[in-house]
C-alpha cells in the first residue's frame, strides 16, 4: 500500500451562509462541520493530515488542535490556490493524497477508504469522487468523453446550458498521486467566470498530459452534500440526525420519533434506553441502561444513571445517579451531583450541589451551592439562600434531615444530621443534629376579630 495523506480545505469565509461565524465552524448536530470531516479522515490510516485555514484561522486551529497540521491561505483565491498552500509541506512526498472540503460534513471514513482503494487499483493519477445528484445545481459537473472517461470538471457558473443538464457532480473529494497533484497545480489559471484558481482544473491538465484520470461514483448521494448556505445546513442536520439515531436504534435504544430527536455525534447511549420526542442530548453525555429520557428534554454533558427518568427537563454538566427521578420541569444546572434514588420534582432548580442517596426535593425549590446528605427531605418552596450580592456561600444539610416547606436556609449554614426545620423558618444559624428548629413569628389568634374588622372597614366607606 502506498503512503496516504489528506488535505482539508477550510479557508473560505462562506459568504452564502450570511453569518459572522465562518462556514466550516457551523455545527451539524453540535459539532463544527470541519471537525466532522477531520474525524472521518483521521479514522483512515494516514501518514499526515494538513488543513488549509484562512478565514477564522485562529478559531479553526483552536478547534482542531494537534489532530492536523495547518497551512495558512492568506487570500482566498480558490480551491486550487488553497491546495497550493500545502506545497512546501507536501510536494516531495510520494504517495496518495485525498483532498476534501471542510464543508462536506456527511462524508464518511468508509467512503475515503473505498476511494483510496479504487484509485490505487486503477493506477490513476487522479480520481474524483462523483455522485448522481437529484439536484445538481451549484455543483461542478463531471464531463465525460465518448469513451465515458472523465475529461474535466466544469463549474456551475462556467457551464454551458448543455453541460448544466449533466447530473453527475464533483463531490469536492479527490484522490491524487501526490507529486502529480503539485506538478499539475502549477498549470492552473484563474481564467474563469469567478477569477479563481479551481482545483478541479487539475483534472483536465492531467488528462492533457495523457495521464490516467478516473471517476468513482458514490451511491449514497447524501454523503456528498456540500453546505454552502443555511438551506443545505438544515439538510445536513437532518441526514446526520437520522444517521446517528438509526445507529442508536440498531444498538438497542428505543427512539419514539427519530425525526424529532436530536442526539449529538459523541453521545453514548446504552441499550434499553427509551427516548421520547422533542429531546436533545448533546456534548459528551452518557445515558445508562434502561433510562427514560423525555419528552421535551435537553441534556448537555451529563451522565444519567441506570433506570433513571428525566422528563420535560433541562440538565447541563451534571451527574445523575441510578433510579433517580427528575422532572417534569426541573432545571439541573452545572455541577449538580444527584445521588442514586433521589428525586427532583417540578419547578426545582439544582446548581453546584450534591444531593445524597434517596434525598427528595419534590417541588418548587432552589438548591444551589449545597451539600445535601442522604435521605433528606426538602419541603416544597425551600430555598438555599446562597448569594449575599457579592459572594456565594455553602449550605450543608446532613443525612436524614427534614426541611419543612417554605424554609429559607441562609448560607453559610449547617443543618445537622436528623434535625427538623419547621415549615416557614428562616434559618440563619447552624441547627445541631437531632434538634427541632423553629424560626418564624409565633402565631396569635384573636377570637371574633374578623367580623369586627369587616364592620370597621364598612363604616369608613
Ligand atoms: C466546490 C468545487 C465544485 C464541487 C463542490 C462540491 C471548485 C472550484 N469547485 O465548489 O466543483 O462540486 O465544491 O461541494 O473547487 N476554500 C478554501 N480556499 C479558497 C476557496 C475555498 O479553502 O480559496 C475551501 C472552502 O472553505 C470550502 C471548500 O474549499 O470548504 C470548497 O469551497 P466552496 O467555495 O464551497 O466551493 P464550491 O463552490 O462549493
Ligand atoms: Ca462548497
Amino acid at each position: 500500500m502506498k503512503k496516504r495523506y489528506a488535505i482539508i480545505l477550510a479557508a473560505g469565509q462562506g459568504t452564502r451562509m450570511k453569518s459572522k461565524l465562518y462556514k466550516v465552524l457551523h455545527p451539524v448536530l453540535g459539532k463544527p462541520m470541519v471537525q466532522h470531516v477531520l474525524e472521518q479522515v483521521k479514522a483512515v490510516d494516514l501518514e499526515d493530515v494538513v488543513t488549509v485555514v484562512g478565514f477564522g484561522s485562529d478559531q479553526v486551529k483552536d478547534l482542531l488542535g494537534d489532530n492536523t497540521k495547518f497551512v495558512l491561505q492568506e487570500e482566498q483565491l480558490g480551491t486550487g490556490h488553497a491546495v497550493m498552500q500545502a506545497e512546501e509541506l507536501m510536494k516531495d512526498k510520494k504517495g496518495t493524497t485525498i483532498v476534501v472540503c471542510g464543508d462536506t460534513p456527511l462524508i464518511t471514513q468508509e467512503t475515503f477508504e473505498k476511494l483510496f482503494e479504487h484509485h490505487e487499483q486503477e493506477g490513476a493519477k487522479a480520481t474524483i469522487l462523483t455522485a448522481k445528484a437529484p439536484n445538481p445545481f451549484g455543483y461542478g459537473r463531471v464531463i465525460r468523453n465518448d469513451k465515458n472517461e472523465v475529461e474535466r470538471i466544469v463549474e456551475q457558473k462556467d457551464a454551458s446550458p448543455e453541460e448544466q443538464l449533466v447530473d453527475e457532480i464533483n463531490t469536492g473529494t479527490y484522490c491524487f498521486d501526490n507529486e502529480a497533484l503539485f506538478e499539475a497545480l502549477k498549470g492552473v489559471s484563474n481564467n474563469n467566470s469567478q477569477g479563481e484558481y479551481y482545483l478541479p482544473d487539475v483534472i483536465e491538465i492531467l488528462k492533457n498530459k495523457s495521464e490516467k484520470v478516473s471517476g468513482f461514483q458514490i451511491l449514497n448521494v447524501d454523503e456528498t452534500l456540500g453546505v454552502n448556505d443555511r438551506v443545505a445546513l438544515s439538510q445536513a442536520e437532518k441526514v446526520m440526525k437520522l444517521r446517528i439515531n438509526e445507529q442508536h436504534m440498531r444498538n438497542g435504544v428505543t427512539i419514539m420519533d427519530p425525526e424529532n430527536t436530536y442526539i449529538h455525534a459523541d453521545v453514548v447511549i446504552e441499550p434499553d434506553v427509551v427516548i421520547y420526542p422533542g429531546t436533545t442530548i448533546g456534548g459528551n453525555s452518557i445515558i445508562r441502561e434502561n433510562a427514560i429520557i423525555g419528552p421535551n428534554t435537553e441534556i448537555q454533558n451529563c451522565e444519567i444513571g441506570e433506570d433513571s427518568v428525566v422528563k420535560q427537563s433541562v440538565a447541563t454538566d451534571s451527574k445523575i445517579g441510578k433510579r433517580v427521578n427528575i422532572g417534569p420541569f426541573a432545571h439541573i444546572r452545572p455541577d449538580a451531583n444527584i445521588g442514586d434514588e433521589a428525586k427532583v420534582g417540578n419547578f426545582v432548580e439544582i446548581k453546584k450541589a450534591e444531593l445524597g442517596k434517596g434525598s427528595k426535593v419534590s417541588h418548587l425549590s432552589y438548591i444551589g451551592d449545597a451539600q445535601v446528605g442522604s435521605n433528606v427531605n426538602i419541603g416544597c418552596g425551600t430555598i438555599t439562600v446562597n448569594y449575599d450580592g457579592k459572594n456565594k456561600h455553602l449550605t450543608t444539610i446532613e443525612d436524614d434531615a427534614f426541611i419543612g416547606c417554605n424554609s429559607n436556609l441562609i448560607a453559610p449554614v449547617i443543618i445537622g444530621k436528623g434535625s427538623y426545620v419547621a415549615a416557614g423558618s428562616t434559618i440563619t444559624k447552624d441547627v445541631p443534629s437531632d434538634a427541632l428548629s423553629v424560626a418564624r413569628a409565633r402565631q396569635s389568634n384573636k377570637e371574633g376579630y374578623a367580623s369586627k374588622l369587616k364592620n370597621r372597614l364598612q363604616d369608613k366607606n
